[in-house]
């Protein structure tokens, strides 16, 4: 997990709340839109997709009355560019992360592949979290 660094500028482009599936389908758009503006390959677009959707679906499941905030900016940092999504909750929040991020771990019996899953997808993800405080998430992914 890397900081952003003092170098690094960002512009947001776009920021709404994810309340609903249409929101999830609306993550997508938006994160594909951003992905090609920015220069990223085909691979690397549906990778931020991919992880992307299982964050947002995470809200959906475990936020509390399933409503979250969703915001994506187009980042420049050390010569390359790239895109960088938040995904924010102030529900329940997450005892354990370091659980919460291994493969096969779920408190619902579902495949627990959500977060280990999106933090291969991407070149940085970094969860802050604690029971009680909500859940925030922000992914990165570089143009290569
Ligand atoms: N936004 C969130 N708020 C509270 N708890 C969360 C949140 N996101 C994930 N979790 C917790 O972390 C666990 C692991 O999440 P992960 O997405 O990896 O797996 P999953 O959602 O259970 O299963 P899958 O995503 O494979 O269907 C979840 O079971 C849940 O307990
Ligand atoms: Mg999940």
């Amino acid at each position: 997990m890397t900081m952003p660094t003092q170098t690094e500028t960002a512009r947001e482009s776009a920021a709404f709340d994810i309340i609903d599936e249409s929101d999830l389908i609306r993550v997508r758009k938006v994160l594909r839109t951003e992905a090609e503006a920015t220069g990223l390959n085909l691979v690397d677009t549906t990778k931020l997709i991919t992880a992307g959707s299982e964050l947002a679906r995470n809200i959906l499941n475990y936020a509390t009355g399933g409503r979250g905030r969703f915001r994506v900016e187009q980042i420049h940092g050390q010569g390359r560019r790239g895109v960088r999504a938040t995904f924010a909750d102030d529900g329940p929040g997450i005892d354990d992360v370091g659980q919460a991020m291994t493969d096969g771990f779920s408190t619902r019996g579902s495949m627990g592949l959500g977060l280990p899953g999106a933090r291969r997808l991407v070149d940085d993800l970094t969860l802050a979290s604690a029971a009680g405080s909500g859940t925030t998430v922000v992914i990165v992914k570089w143009q290569r």
